[in-house]
């Protein structure tokens, strides 16, 4: 499976420690960056991870800022993403069940590498469960393509 990754200053080191993980277990990654400590703006890296699974170039990417708030709203923003924001086991596996999340964002400042290792792994081997929840995440697209439609239910 191919991973596009990205990360501010903030999310840098658990970026990095997330990738040498993945690569040893021989997931294919593309790292938009940011490659060192120094600050920058974390919209300008996170779009591009979520831009390449908009347009399927990867299946999924794994985004990371200090606190991971401002990776999740930025790739939330990028048609077809679902973001989520983990911070437990619980919603590494029903992001995955119920909303078929196509992006993992984590908070380099909040969660150890550890956890954030343990979610990641839940996280990527977790199917979809689709039935009941396709029409919700139909739902989801229509208001994308059309933010102030309102259909009837
Ligand atoms: C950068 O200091 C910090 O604001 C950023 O990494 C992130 O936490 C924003 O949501």
């Amino acid at each position: 499976m191919k991973i596009a990754m990205a990360s501010d200053h903030g999310g840098f080191e658990l970026k990095e420690i997330l990738k040498r993980h993945l690569l040893s277990l021989s997931y294919d990654v593309i790292d938009f960056g940011c490659f060192c400590e120094e600050s920058v703006d974390y919209p300008d890296y996170i779009k591009q991870a979520a831009q390449a699974v908009s347009k399927q170039e990867t299946e999924k990417a794994v985004v990371v800022c200090g606190s991971g708030v401002g990776a999740s709203i930025v790739a939330n923003k990028i048609p077809g993403i679902r973001a989520v924001l983990c911070t437990s086991e619980y919603l590494a596996e029903y992001s995955r069940l119920h909303n078929n999340a196509n992006v993992i964002a984590f908070g380099g400042r909040i969660t150890t590498e550890d956890l954030a290792k343990r979610y990641l792994g839940i996280w990527l081997t977790t199917e979809y469960e689709a039935g009941r929840h396709q029409k919700r995440l139909d739902k989801i697209t229509a208001i994308e393509k059309n933010p102030y439609f309102e259909e009837s239910q």
